[in-house]
């Protein structure tokens, strides 16, 4: 009898073993497509977000049920454009967006399940880059994601084969009780066991009590500091040389030559190879690294030094600010009808290298909102909606200067007015707050 459940007892630890080596197998084989999709993919592309490129999560099943064929997602992967060839999902994908995706010939299609492994299985750490979080840390935080997932997974099967075990040595204690003849009838709970077991090992449980409650903290800590915190973010930029500091302060250019949608579209947009090339056909660059970057611009352009060849690749720069898809933001509206600068929301651009996310001490203060006085980080929701409540709308604005430009609000501001009686909330402080004309409704920032 007590052979028997043993003999269980060794196929429940052969069983945990066995799963343990599995799943330490698949944190492997996740590091590796988080490797492969970050030297790669990630430029473009992020699981859950619309980078330059779609969200990937699930876009392999998508395209197999779409097409019934598992392997053209490969060769979309190394070549989309023999994937368009060949299939008209495919063509319809590529024609979807606006930019291109780039080819990796020498991704096998082990690779490409790597990726897509590690893709499907993202989990969002906390404190990590894009939508989440600061960039101090990123790729440990990302391991610690990924992996995570699979610790869950490997903890909940360990509770499985606890209790089962527990479950075996009661049945096993209930036929010792009725072979001794002890048995009073009454059934051990779990509970019992439980309570039984931690009089006998005090010191151990003691010690468990402590881990579990300074993990708790650990976490909770983490999850906590991660919300919304985007600032400092500053990832890192395939022309490594580029420096704001050199082309908006140093040489004078104008944020708007290069960012040329800004005041008259929802982005700003980031410049393409030609407006680099306006200038750097012939500029050189200065220093040492100044000049390989240049080098290395000219020939993703095709300029062989004299012509273009006709061969370019666009440069893949990775994104710095980004909100989550629930958010509608639009630059036209604060640059142009706003009239805010730049450096009211993004800082000190002109002295940094690439564009680091500025923390909200840095942002330059806007109308009433006086120096280091708006207390939520930037990019945050709570960022947003304090400067809409701090800031009055220009309706004050000189029309002789500016026709046109704020007469909308002139005139809201003259019927307010005549109705002082019923708009008294609005005009008791002589300005009228972007929060006063909606700037807090939920519709306007959410779709
Ligand atoms: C230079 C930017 C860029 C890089 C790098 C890039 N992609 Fe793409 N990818 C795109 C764009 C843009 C699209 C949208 C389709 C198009 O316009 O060609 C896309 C589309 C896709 C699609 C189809 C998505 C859908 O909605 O069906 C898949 C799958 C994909 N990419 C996988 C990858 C993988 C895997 C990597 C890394 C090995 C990668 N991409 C690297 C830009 C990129
Ligand atoms: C309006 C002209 C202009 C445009 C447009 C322009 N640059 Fe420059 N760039 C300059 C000047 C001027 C310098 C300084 C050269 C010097 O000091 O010798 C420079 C320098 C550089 C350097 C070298 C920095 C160093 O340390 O020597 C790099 C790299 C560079 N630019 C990249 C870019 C990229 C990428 C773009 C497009 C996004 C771009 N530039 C667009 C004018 C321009
Ligand atoms: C009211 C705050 C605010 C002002 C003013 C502002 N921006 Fe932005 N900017 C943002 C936010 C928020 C994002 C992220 C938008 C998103 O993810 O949809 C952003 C994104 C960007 C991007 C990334 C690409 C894009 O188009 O989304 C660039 C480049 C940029 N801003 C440049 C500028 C320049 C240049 C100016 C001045 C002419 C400016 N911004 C003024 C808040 C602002
Ligand atoms: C010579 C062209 C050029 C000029 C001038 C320029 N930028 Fe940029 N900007 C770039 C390029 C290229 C990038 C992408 C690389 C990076 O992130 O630094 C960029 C990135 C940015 C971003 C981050 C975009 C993102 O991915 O979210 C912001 C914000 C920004 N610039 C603001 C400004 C402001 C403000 C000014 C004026 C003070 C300015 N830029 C002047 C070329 C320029
Ligand atoms: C530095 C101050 C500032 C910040 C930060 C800011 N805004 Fe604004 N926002 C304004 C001003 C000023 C206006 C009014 C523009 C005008 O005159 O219509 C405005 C207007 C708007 C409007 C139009 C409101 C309406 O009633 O039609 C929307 C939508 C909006 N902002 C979204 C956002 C989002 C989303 C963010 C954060 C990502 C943000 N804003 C951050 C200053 C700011
Ligand atoms: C001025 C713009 C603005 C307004 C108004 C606004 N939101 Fe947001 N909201 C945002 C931004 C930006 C984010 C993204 C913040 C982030 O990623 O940390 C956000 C995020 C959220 C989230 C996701 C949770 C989070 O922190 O990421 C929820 C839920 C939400 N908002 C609900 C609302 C509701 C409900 C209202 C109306 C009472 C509202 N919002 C009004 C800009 C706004």
């Amino acid at each position: 009898m007590r052979g028997h459940f043993v003999g269980k007892g060794r196929v429940l630890i052969t069983v945990m073993l066995t799963l343990l080596f599995f799943v330490a197998g698949m944190s492997e084989a996740s590091a590796q497509g988080q490797e492969l999709f970050e030297t790669n993919c990630k430029s473009c592309h992020h699981p859950d977000k619309k980078v330059i490129g779609p969200k990937l999560r699930g876009t392999k099943a998508q395209w197999e049920e779409a097409t019934g064929d598992a392997s053209l997602i490969y060769t979309w992967v190394r070549n989309w454009e023999d994937a368009v060839a060949v299939s008209p999902y495919a063509a319809t994908v590529a024609a979807k967006e606006g930019s291109a995706m780039k080819a990796f010939p020498s991704l096998t299609d082990a690779d490409i399940d790597a990726i897509f492994d590690y893709v499907d299985n993202y989990v969002e750490p906390s404190g990590d880059e894009g939508g989440s979080g600061g960039g101090a840390g990123g790729t440990e935080g990302e391991e610690e994601g990924g992996m995570s997932y699979w610790w869950f997974i490997l903890g909940g099967v360990l509770l499985v084969v606890i209790f089962a075990a527990a479950g075996v040595r009661r049945q096993l204690r209930q036929v010792q009780k009725v072979q001794t003849g002890e048995d009073d009838g009454q059934k051990e709970t779990y509970g019992d066991i439980l309570k039984a077991w931690a009089k006998e090992n005090q010191g151990l449980t003691a010690a468990i009590g402590v881990v579990a409650l300074f993990s708790l903290l650990v976490v909770s800590y983490g999850w906590l500091k991660g919300i919304g915190v985007y600032e400092d973010y500053n990832p890192p930029q395939p022309v490594s040389a580029f420096s704001h500091n050199i082309h908006a302060e140093i040489n004078g250019i104008d944020c708007q030559y290069c960012h040329n949608s800004a005041s008259d579209s929802k982005h700003a947009g980031i410049p393409t190879m030609n407006v680099c090339m306006n200038c750097h056909r012939s500029i050189e660059g200065a220093s040492e690294e100044g000049k390989k970057s240049v080098e290395y611009l000219r020939e993703m352009a095709g300029f062989d030094g004299v012509e273009y060849t006709g061969e370019s690749q666009a440069i893949a720069w990775n994104r710095v600010y980004v909100l989550p898809d629930h958010v509608y933001f639009n630059h036209s509206q604060h640059v142009n009808v706003g009239g805010l600068e730049c450096q009211n929301c993004h800082g000190p651009v002109e002295k940094m290298t690439t564009a680091r996310i500025a923390k909200a001490s840095e942002l330059k203060p806007v109308g009433d909102i006086p120096e280091n006085q708006l207390t939520r980080p930037t990019l945050t929701m709570g960022w947003c909606i304090e400067c809409h409540n701090n800031t009055a709308v220009a309706v004050g604005a000189d029309l002789d200067q500016d026709p046109g430009k704020v007469s909308y609000y002139e005139e809201i501001h003259r019927r307010l007015k005549k109705r002082s009686d019923i708009y008294k909330k609005y005009l008791d402080d002589e300005k009228i707050t972007v929060r006063e004309l909606g700037g807090w409704e939920c519709a306007k920032c959410h779709y």
